[in-house]
């Protein structure tokens, strides 16, 4: 008999077809988010599942599912599952990096450019039928070419970000936990400076870390006081690195001069005072959604799922611990 697997949301034909061949597949093709308690009951009786940042995977869910050995995630973030609970049960949890690093860098500069230059807002008043004519102070933005780009987390999609500010002959800058080599810097002609210093310098800001406890409101309102009054933030990270409240209090004050987001704390719920604003642009936590990248994700999860229940190590593997349980 195949190993019997719930794929939690909607995905792509040729990923159930993969995962035909090597499992008994339940999926929920109707992408109706499932609640905790559909969740865990549909997943009782298997041993795999491939969930997405909205399913919940936690030390309750896994009591539940005893016979489960294997979460592979669709994303690259995986703070929608409880590690240490699935290590500690043997359960080897995995994710989808690589393939979405370029569509979600590529996203990051599409909101550095619409935040800088203003085009929401200019899209909204055209179709709001105001615009009268070209006049010389119209929706004044701010240049992004030679202006310095401030890249907090500067892992794959950190370091591609820094690749595509080439392209704009931005200043670089950066920090992370760790110092990069000398060779990766002067490829990226990246500059590591303090948190501070970055903040007190960068024209864009913009946050590549996963959240973690740790990184729980990095960003609140005294790193915000930092900022120049000109500067703008991004982020295409997690909701929960910025303290949303602040942020809105922030632009509505001009301690910034605005914002650019694509993930939000308790997403998708948003402080609703975010939508009263002109100085952000908001988008839908779309980071990673091309047709290409989606696709690329939903069968990389599937390859890691297939992968642990036909024995073998899978490529992207969290929680190799989990495996010596
Ligand atoms: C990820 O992969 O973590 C993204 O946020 C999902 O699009």
């Amino acid at each position: 008999m195949k190993p019997r697997l719930l794929v939690t949301r909607e995905v792509f034909d040729e990923t159930l077809h993969y995962l035909a061949q090597h499992c008994e597949v339940e999926s929920n093709q109707q992408d109706v988010p499932l609640d905790p308690e559909t969740l865990a009951q549909r997943l009782e009786d298997k041993v795999g599942v491939m969930c997405c940042l909205t399913d919940r995977i936690d030390e309750q869910l896994l009591t539940r599912c005893p016979r489960l050995k294997v979460v592979a995630n669709i994303a690259v973030g995986y703070n929608n599952i409880d590690l240490d609970a699935c290590t500690a049960r043997g359960v080897m949890a995995t994710n989808t990096p690589e393939v979405l690093t370029d569509t979600t860098a590529d996203l990051a500069f599409a909101l550095i450019l619409a935040t800088a230059r203003r085009l929401t807002e200019g899209e909204a008043y055209i179709r709001a039928g105001q615009w009268s004519g070209w006049y010389l102070k119209q929706l004044l933005g701010v240049d992004v070419h030679h202006a310095t780009l401030g890249i907090i987390g500067m892992g794959r999609i950190g370091r591609v970000i820094a690749r595509r500010a080439q392209g704009f002959e931005m200043r670089v800058i950066y920090h992370n936990r760790v110092r990069l080599a000398a060779d990766i810097e002067q490829a990226l002609k990246a500059t590591y400076v303090s948190k501070d210093e970055l903040l007190e310098q960068a024209d864009f800001v913009i946050l590549q870390m996963p959240y973690m406890p740790q990184t729980h409101h990095l960003i609140g309102a005294a790193e915000l006081k930092k900022m120049k009054s000109s500067a703008i933030l991004i982020n295409v990270t997690r909701g929960g690195i910025v303290d949303d409240a602040a942020l809105v209090r922030a632009l509505k004050d001009g301690t910034i001069r605005g914002a650019g987001l694509d993930t939000f704390e308790g997403e998708p719920q948003l402080n609703p005072e975010f939508l009263e604003l002109k100085n952000v642009v908001l988008v839908p936590h779309i980071g990673s959604s091309t047709e290409t990248t989606r696709r690329a994700m939903a069968m990389t999860a599937a390859k890691n799922a297939v992968a642990v229940l036909s024995g073998s190590v899978p490529p992207n593997f969290l929680n190799p611990e989990a495996g010596k349980n």
